[in-house]
């Protein structure tokens, strides 16, 4: 049920946590600094030309570092990273102490370990309520065929089984 004033947060988060999916760390190196942040909301846009789409929080601090790079790579988290997803989801500190990863051709952080990467220059911004829509152009990208991804469900980390 829904009122007049719309649904409550809490319900909407809850309701729209029954849609299952994978986790990100959308990276960028700003003023000679890794930084990132954990980012559920990744979708494929466009093949040709190939583009995608991340959704940052206004209140992001991160974000505002990432735009002004206009660079930023996806790492799609594998299943053994749950905590590393942890660390990118908190708010200020070096995110990146213990983490290893590399530069991307582009100068974005690749996490190792990650499932897949996905390096983006950002190509477009757009009004999302009190998200961003941020639109990559897709420059490099790769994938690690024997990692299983990290998928999060209903608020809580799970792994995928085959069925
Ligand atoms: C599983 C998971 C998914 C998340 N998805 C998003 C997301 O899609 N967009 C977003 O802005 N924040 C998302 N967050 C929260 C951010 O990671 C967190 O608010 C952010 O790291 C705050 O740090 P910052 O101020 O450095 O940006 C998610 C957190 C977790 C644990």
């Amino acid at each position: 049920m829904v009122d007049a004033a719309g649904p409550h947060p809490a319900t909407l988060r809850r309701v729209l946590g029954h849609y299952p999916s994978g986790v990100t760390v959308v990276t960028a190196v700003s003023d000679g600094v890794p930084v990132g942040f954990a980012c559920q909301s990744f979708h494929s846009l466009s093949l040709d030309p190939p583009m995608i789409l991340v959704l940052p929080a206004r209140g992001s601090t991160t974000w505002p570092k990432i735009r002004q790079t206009g660079l930023f790579c996806v790492n799609i988290l594998a299943q053994e990273q749950a905590d590393l997803c942890q660390a990118f989801a908190v708010s200020g500190g070096e995110k990146f102490r213990g983490v290893d990863w590399r530069l991307s051709d582009r100068g974005s952080p690749i996490i190792a370990g990650a499932s897949a990467w996905i390096d983006c220059d950002l190509v477009g911004e757009h009004d999302g309520g009190d998200h961003t829509i941020a639109v990559g152009l897709v420059m490099g990208l790769e994938s690690d065929e024997s990692r299983a991804p990290l998928i999060f469900h209903r608020g809580t980390f799970h792994t995928l089984e085959r069925v």
